[in-house]
């Protein structure tokens, strides 16, 4: 069989399935029962060092390497492979006593205490320093070590530091990108309010006490805190490529994490991985779209699920465990969407700290006779007997959803029309329209090549660069389908205003101009008339939050509002443009209505859903070069039926036959493979 994408590594080739281990937090004898335990738990890797820089490094010249010889031997012993952390995410005390300014601090310009995690300030040199230093330690010291099969740099990078330090960096970074302050002052419209600078010295970062006034200000300090971010990844990264060229290299990401804009992040890591902790009783298409997102950093290739609960958190307001079989459900889940991983948070629950009642697999019963420790370990087999098969295998998708986090970050620092924006919710709810049709999605940044798919939505997408609406015009003329909504195409990407008419750069593709556009309170609706149908789009639907009062200029006018001064304007239209067509909704309607919109669009290009199945069945599938498989994924507590299109089907985990119809228990998983 040939496998669509590589394995992480040849060293490695079957599921990773394991997690975050510490065993510094613990005395020498519990090791090898950790080793004995992991066995039974069929687990294959660990992740080790993520929080160890003090009992690796106790003083600055003092390193101790002993404990994780051992560690990493035992692991290697026991044909159990090591991700190796670097432990820069949680800096030691003395690094803080002997430089105060590797603290971070915060947005009143205070200097945060010694304490806690992802504490540093990532311009810092000497934290910068420390770190590249003890990345060198690390890599050397196993680089031939047989159980080395992965870096993790760091652990979970995010926020913002306003110290000095980063306020001098700000500045030449802006410098660099603006060149004079004559251009710095034009793209950011300074003269509002007498904003104007006359010398660099007096600009600075967002204080919350401070500048709040200039809106592109704040996008450029999140762009620049995010490159702050990442040249710390880089840093550490760059040291480990130099000595161990061949090992892969990752950092776990959070999905939708305000201040890294992955898709940054993206070409410089080997494999994608990311932590993942859905709400028990949550939207669990919530969880798809951020898998999808988190894959399609690389577009469609598999990601590893680094992180997530066997049972329950502990920082959520309430910390429900994961009904029996809903961890392997969830852990499916991730597979079916791309990963090539099933990785806990945490192995041993830790006696003290503040994470003491978070989930793990092993207890503080300690031994292995346990509901979760057995969940894990019949999972743990489970994964042995789909790895030759679908480890590798890819996602395909021909519809496009941009999730884009400059825009984000635009939209979230500009005052008016309604303050919640709500950008994330709103990709999301696009999303969940396709999702809940078993239509797979690629949720990915504007970097992508439009040609590689059906249909581009770009929902909400306030701040467009004009390059990108060229290609947007170019990709539709040629035949390709383009949808975008109320508030998109409103500024560039200092935030400046288009000029002529909204959707700016994307007036022309969509043939409507917007006017003006009215925000709703609360507990008021308008309605959306269809015109004509639309495929089952017909009748009318309840549209909520903001309203565009816009002109169809080119475009044919689907649909209407029914109320206010605007009744009778379009809401919805369609235009014709070369080969293709664009699409733009004018409001924030029931998903009822995207349901039925997408349904037309999706048909039009011959996209269909892969399976019709009842609500909460959701149906994935992973192609390798020449063999598909499904996933069916039954996210309800009761009993479900699918019917599948007619064709041959195995089981992955029994290896027989089956037949068309399908019945699922409660958070019941198949895998079969079509024949
Ligand atoms: C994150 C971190 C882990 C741990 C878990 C708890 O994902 O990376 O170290 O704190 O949260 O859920
Ligand atoms: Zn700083």
């Amino acid at each position: 069989m040939e496998r669509k994408f590589p394995v992480v590594s040849e060293k490695l080739s079957r599921f990773f399935h394991g997690g975050d281990y510490n065993p510094d937090q613990w005395p020498p004898d519990v090791w090898d029962e950790d080793m004995h335990l992991m066995k039974a738990a069929n687990v294959n890797v660990a992740t080790v060092g993520v929080f160890s820089w003090a009992s690796l490094q106790p003083a600055p010249d003092r390193f101790e390497f002993g404990w994780l010889d051992t560690i990493m031997d035992k692991l290697a012993e026991n044909d159990i492979y090591a991700v190796l952390a670097t432990p820069s995410a949680a800096h030691p005390a003395w690094l803080s006593r002997e430089h105060p300014e590797v603290l971070r601090t915060d947005a009143s310009g205070r200097r945060r205490r010694h304490g806690n995690r992802v504490n540093f300030c990532p311009n810092s040199s000497a934290y910068r320093e420390a770190c590249a230093r003890m990345a060198r330690e690390l890599a050397e010291r196993y680089k031939e070590h047989p159980a080395l099969v992965l870096w993790h740099v760091s652990n979970e990078y995010s926020g913002w530091c306003y110290c000095e330090e980063c306020a001098i960096a700000f500045r030449n970074w802006l410098q660099q990108k603006y060149g004079t302050l004559e251009e710095l002052n034009a793209r950011w419209w300074t003269p509002f309010w007498s904003h104007t600078y006359t010398g660099w010295a007096q600009v600075e970062p967002p204080y919350e006490h401070g500048e709040q006034a200039i809106p592109a200000l704040k996008v450029d300090f999140a762009r620049f805190a995010n490159e702050s971010l990442l040249a710390c990844f880089l840093n550490e990264a760059e040291v480990l490529r130099e000595v161990t060229p061949d090992v892969p290299i990752t950092t776990n990401m959070m999905s939708t994490c305000y201040t890294t804009d992955y898709h940054k992040w993206a070409p410089h890591v080997d494999v994608v991985s990311w932590d993942c902790y859905p709400t028990v009783g949550g939207d669990i298409a919530w969880t798809g779209f951020c898998h999808d997102l988190m894959r399609d950093l690389k577009p469609g290739r598999p990601f590893l699920l680094m992180e997530q609960t066997p049972s329950s958190q502990n920082w959520q307001a309430v910390n429900a465990l994961k009904r029996p079989g809903q961890m392997r459900l969830w852990s499916y889940m991730a597979v079916a969407h791309g990963a090539d991983s099933v990785m806990y948070f945490q192995w041993r629950r830790g006696r003290g700290g503040c994470e003491k009642l978070h989930g793990a697999v092993v207890e503080h019963a300690g031994h292995q006779d346990t509901r979760v420790f057995r969940e894990v370990s019949v999972l743990g087999e489970e994964l042995n007997r789909l790895e030759d098969h679908v480890l590798g295998a890819g996602v395909e998708s021909r519809i496009a959803l941009i999730f884009d986090w400059e825009n984000w970050w635009t939209l979230r620092n500009t005052s008016g029309p309604i303050q919640d924006k709500k950008y994330a919710e709103t990709v999301f709810k696009h999303y969940r329209a396709l999702w809940q049709r078993n239509i797979p999605v690629a949720v990915v940044g504007t970097e992508v090549d439009p040609w590689d798919y059906d249909v581009v939505i770009a929902p909400m997408l306030y701040m467009v660069r004009k390059s990108w609406a060229e290609r947007v015009e170019k990709f539709v003329d040629q035949g390709g389908r383009f949808v975008t909504t109320y508030l998109s195409g409103w500024v560039d990407e200092t935030d400046l205003a288009y000029l002529g008419g909204y959707p700016g750069p994307l007036r022309q593709v969509t043939g409507v101009w917007v006017e003006e556009i009215d925000a709703l309170f609360e507990d008021r609706q308008n309605r959306v008339i269809m015109k004509q149908s639309f495929g089952p789009c017909r009748g009318e639907y309840r549209c909520e939050r903001l309203c565009d009062l816009m002109h169809a200029e080119s475009a044919t006018v689907l649909a209407t509002y029914g109320e206010e001064f605007y009744a009778g304007w379009p809401a919805v239209t369609e235009n014709a443009f070369g080969q293709g067509s664009a699409y733009y909704i004018g409001t924030d309607p029931e998903v009822e209505f995207l349901v039925h919109f997408y349904r037309t669009i999706c048909a039009d290009c011959g996209v269909f859903p892969m399976v019709e199945t009842p609500d909460g069945v959701e149906v994935r599938r992973r192609s390798q070069v020449d063999r598909n498989f499904l996933f069916l994924l039954n996210h309800n507590d009761d009993v479900c039926a699918v019917q599948l299109p007619e064709g041959s089907y195995r089981d992955m985990l029994t290896g027989a036959d089956v037949s068309e119809r399908i019945s699922l228990w409660e958070y019941d998983v198949r895998i079969l493979e079509e024949l």
